[in-house]
């Protein structure tokens, strides 16, 4: 085989490109000799000698069941089991650590902090974000979790708890008590309670209708409201009523929705997770929400 381009002595050289034929011919159509570069050719022959050994090292060739299983014994299935066990074993630490460790005591540790936060993170984009977002932003009844503004109180072990027992869940140890229907009971009329509505709108600096009573709406408040909501209206986490002077709602701030709400009553239904995940994602869970942003 010639490499280069000197012309053959018994072929004709091309006189257009002066480069030697090969002697074939087709239909007058002559065929150079310019043959594949040599380092070409050797990259070549070289994959060809891979492949070859790839074939007998590696699952190759397919059979009926199955592949050849080559002499490395390497095995895709096999592979990823180990890389399964590796990370299995390295969480699994970390794992009884957080179950272990008191839950005061988690958030001082960065590492075990790190872990929690995370396993919190999954756990609650599969049990809890359906209700609460993905972020936790929360929507009209749904609390926000960021926000600073609790109704059964934001620090570690009280969001803790409302995780394991729940608001209103049927468990007996979860958080019970509501918001009455003053309206459809029949305790305040509808005039009273646009007045009390105006009144709380004014406690978080809201606009009130044009002529409202505020006088009237605060006097309301305090003999039907400040029982549960307090006098400064600020709320009480032992019954979960709801801090009226911030500009966080959970059922929303329009004078109808407060309105509404005060003729209907409210009793939002949050579920309880003890029993139903184990206590080591609950501690995940708390330490994942009160790291969120709003905790105390
Ligand atoms: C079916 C809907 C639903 C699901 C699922 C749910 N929650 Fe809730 N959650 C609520 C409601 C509603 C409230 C408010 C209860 C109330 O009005 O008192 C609440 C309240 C809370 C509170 C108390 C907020 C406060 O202001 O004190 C925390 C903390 C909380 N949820 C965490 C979680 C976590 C963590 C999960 C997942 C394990 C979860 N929730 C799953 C509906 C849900
Ligand atoms: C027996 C206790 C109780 C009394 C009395 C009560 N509330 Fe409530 N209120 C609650 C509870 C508990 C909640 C939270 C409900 C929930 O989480 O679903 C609440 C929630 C609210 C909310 C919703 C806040 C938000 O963030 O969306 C408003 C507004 C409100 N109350 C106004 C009033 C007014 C006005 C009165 C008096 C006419 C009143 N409440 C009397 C217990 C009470």
């Amino acid at each position: 085989m010639s490499t280069n381009n000197t012309p053959h002595a018994d072929h004709e050289v091309d006189s257009y490109t002066g480069v030697s034929t090969t002697g074939h011919s087709w239909d007058g159509i002559k065929e150079l000799n310019n043959p594949l570069p040599r380092w070409w050719l050797w990259t070549f022959y070289i994959t060809i000698v891979w492949a070859v050994g790839y074939c007998f090292a590696y699952p190759s060739i397919p059979l009926i069941n199955g592949a050849t299983t080559g002499f490395l014994g390497w095995h895709s299935r096999s592979a990823v089991v180990q890389s399964l066990t590796d990370l299995q074993k390295s969480r699994g630490a970390l794992m009884q650590k957080l179950a272990s460790t008191p839950l005061d005591q988690i958030e001082q540790q960065p590492e075990l902090l790190a872990f929690a936060r995370a396993a919190g993170a999954a756990a609650f984009a599969n049990n809890c974000a359906p209700c609460h977002g993905a972020g936790g932003q929360g929507s009209p009844g749904y609390p926000n979790l960021n926000a600073n503004r609790w109704l059964w109180g934001g620090k570690l072990d009280q969001i803790y708890q409302t995780i394991l027992h729940g608001a209103r869940s049927g468990d007996p140890k979860g958080h019970q008590g509501s918001m009455p229907d003053f309206g459809k009971a029949g305790i305040l009329t509808p005039p009273q309670i646009e007045q009390v509505a105006n009144y709380v709108r004014s406690l978080s600096g809201l606009k009130t209708e044009a002529g409202a009573d505020l006088g009237a709406g605060a006097k309301i408040f305090a003999d039907n409201c400040a029982p549960c909501h307090g006098k400064d209206a600020k709320g009480n986490i032992k019954i979960g009523s709801a801090n009226l002077t911030t500009k966080v709602w959970l059922y929303g701030s329009s004078l109808k929705t407060i309105e509404a709400g005060v003729t209907n009553g409210h009793g939002g239904v949050m579920p309880y997770w003890g029993g139903r995940l184990d206590n080591t994602t609950i501690k995940a869970l708390a330490v994942f929400v009160h790291t969120l942003g709003g905790g105390q």
